[in-house]
């Protein structure tokens, strides 16, 4: 299937749907992120918070939000992930809106208090990655908090220059490029990093998209 993300030579919605079909899905733990649970217990992530979890996989982070009295919206564009999510949060007797959509093409009917970003963004060809930034901005409400969680794999340079992905590395150089200091409040460093199961680790920024870009008249 054509989409505005696989039009651009990165991995397809088959690619991931595959992935899904074959277990090859060496990105999910088999449970919620443990990042989540301080970030809802501080606040950051408040109860009643409408948040946007794009591409959500599994859903373990859907359902945990649910369970904690958030509002999660799930988006991936893989059926198979959309039907593991629903089945996770019918089977835990909690609702969430899930939607199947392309998240280079989708629309939302209205801003978010957050976004959880999961390897989300890290998962598209980084040619894509300044049209989804662009995206997360006019998605997050101001004030509103983007949680985003980058993968490190840091093979850059190890390949002749060729950019070897998904996961694509995503360090915090190319993080504040994206996310700019005129558009989101930067927390003081140092950033989290998360080790995942798989090996790799996740890097942990969170950002508060600002009501009015710095330095606009
Ligand atoms: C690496 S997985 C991460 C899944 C989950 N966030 C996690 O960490 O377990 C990337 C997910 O993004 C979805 N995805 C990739 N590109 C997408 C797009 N353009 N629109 C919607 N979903 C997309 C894939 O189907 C997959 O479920």
């Amino acid at each position: 299937m054509s989409s505005p993300a696989s039009s651009f030579g990165g991995p397809t919605l088959e690619f991931w749907q595959q992935r899904f079909e074959s277990q090859r899905t060496p990105w999910d733990r088999g449970a919620v992120n443990p990042a989540l649970a301080p970030l809802v217990a501080g606040g950051v992530l408040p109860a009643g918070a409408r948040v946007l979890v794009p591409g959500c996989g599994a859903g373990y982070e859907v359902l945990a939000l649910a369970a904690g009295g958030l509002h999660p919206v799930g988006v991936d564009y893989a059926p198979a992930a959309v039907e593991l999510t629903r089945a996770r949060l019918a089977q835990a007797g909690l609702a969430a809106e899930v939607v199947q959509a392309d998240l280079l093409d989708w629309k939302p009917s209205a801003p978010f208090d957050a976004i959880w970003d999961q390897a989300c963004l890290c998962a598209l060809h980084p040619d894509l990655w300044f049209a989804y930034a662009q995206r997360l901005a006019a998605w997050a409400r101001p004030g509103g908090t983007l949680v985003l969680l980058a993968v490190q794999v840091e093979r850059e340079g190890r390949h002749e220059g060729r950019i070897e992905g998904p996961p694509y590395h995503c360090d915090v150089n190319a993080v504040r490029a994206l996310f700019p200091a005129e558009r989101w409040q930067w927390p003081r460093p140092p950033y989290p990093r998360h080790a995942h199961p798989a090996g790799i680790a996740e890097l942990q920024v969170v950002l508060t998209r600002l009501a009015e870009p710095r330095g606009a008249a």
